[in-house]
């Protein structure tokens, strides 16, 4: 049986994982806006689709091939999908890592539709044949098949519909720069305000039919890493909470003690992340420490400190990326309660 703190360990670590149980997909899946108007925030990047999309459409042709990148959560699978439904087009999923053949990469694109949308997730970690497959056919509408062996082999040009092409990375340095390059349009999707993270809270509540005072959802937008998804999943695990110690209401107090439970600060810093910065301060007496130490040091996988811790960090400010590692910066201390130890200045300005 599991100990009490490793079940909460296990809690933890789903709120702010990438990696998703059905259930968490359904969950996703609920709550995902359906249009440019429902998105919330990301301002820029509206207004950008907006013309975009009404232009190919008044055209009666398909967009350019769009590329999405940004932290887990942050929106990027559900603007791949409401593209698709402003378009009024067909969409097909596809996952970079889980394709493997060639043959498969093909039949999907042939089977595609005029102006549909291809919609390839975690794109950079697709293999570079595949990869090689998609340069003719994002920029001429062709695959080149090669028929034969040897001497006698020639190469057959099969003609594609015109299709949109929407990548989703979490890491545009792993992505290559011929693939890169084949995307007219490449958006970074930023973390969000705390005020459209309470905008996305309140929404889902009403979509849950959850009773939320505005206080309670304004104390989970703080906490919810500037993340629409971290936000819906602690909202769950609140309204959960609530439904067993309480009446089901959120109020603010609720929030608190759920969130307190769950071990959750008022940053939304959770277990890892404190021993992410406990390890750069502890450890290494708060020097410089390289990304594949601090993995070894925490027992936490490089990417997923890569991709889903660092990045927060470093947007709150409390990590530096210096040329010989990463350093916990003063206000990490000052949240840890620490204090911060004077030649660490000097290291600060490089
Ligand atoms: N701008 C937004 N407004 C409202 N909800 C959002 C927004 N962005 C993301 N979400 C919610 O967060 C969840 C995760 O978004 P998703 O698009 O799957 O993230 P990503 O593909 O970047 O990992 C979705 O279920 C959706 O409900
Ligand atoms: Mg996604």
């Amino acid at each position: 049986m599991q100990d009490n703190s490793q079940t909460k360990k296990e809690l933890n670590k789903r709120v702010v994982s990438p990696i998703q149980r059905e259930e968490d997909r359904m969950f996703d899946l609920t709550l995902r806006p359906k249009s440019l108007s429902e998105f919330i925030g990301q301002k820029k990047i509206k207004e950008n689709l907006r013309i975009f999309i009404e232009a190919a459409r008044k055209r009666k042709e398909s967009l350019e091939h769009v590329l999405f990148h940004g932290s887990p959560g942050i929106g990027k699978t559900t603007l791949a999908h409401i593209i698709a439904r402003e378009l009024g087009v067909n969409i097909k999923t596809i996952s970079g890592p889980a394709l493997e053949k060639p043959g498969d990469l093909c039949s999907i694109l042939t089977n595609l539709e005029e102006n549909n949308v291809l919609f390839i997730d975690e794109i950079h970690r697709m293999n570079r044949v595949l990869e090689e497959i998609l340069y003719p056919a994002m920029e001429e509408y062709c695959l080149d098949i090669v028929i034969g062996q040897g001497p006698s082999a020639r190469t057959l040009r099969l003609d594609l519909p015109k299709f949109t092409l929407v990548g989703a990375t979490t890491r545009m340095g792993l992505l290559s720069s011929p693939l890169r390059n084949r995307f007219g349009n490449i958006f970074r999707l930023n973390f969000y305000k705390d005020e459209d993270i309470e905008k996305i809270v309140l929404r889902s509540a009403k979509l849950l039919k959850i009773n939320i005072e505005g206080q309670a959802a304004w104390e989970i937008a703080k906490r919810a890493r500037k993340t629409p998804r971290v936000a819906n999943r602690l909202l769950k695990r609140v309204r959960d909470y609530s439904q067993v110690k309480a009446d089901g209401k959120i109020t603010l107090d609720i929030v608190r003690k759920a969130l307190d439970l769950l071990e959750i600060d008022e940053l939304g810093l959770d277990e890892i992340d404190r021993k992410i910065l406990h390890t750069i301060i502890k450890k290494f007496q708060g020097r410089p420490v390289g990304i594949q130490t601090l993995s070894a040091a925490t027992s936490e996988e490089r990417d997923t400190i890569e991709e889903v811790y660092e990045p927060y960090l470093l947007q709150i400010g409390f990590l530096a990326r210096t040329p010989r590692g990463r350093m916990a910066t003063r206000s990490a201390y000052e949240h840890l309660g620490l204090r911060y130890p004077k030649k660490l200045q000097e290291e600060l300005k490089f």
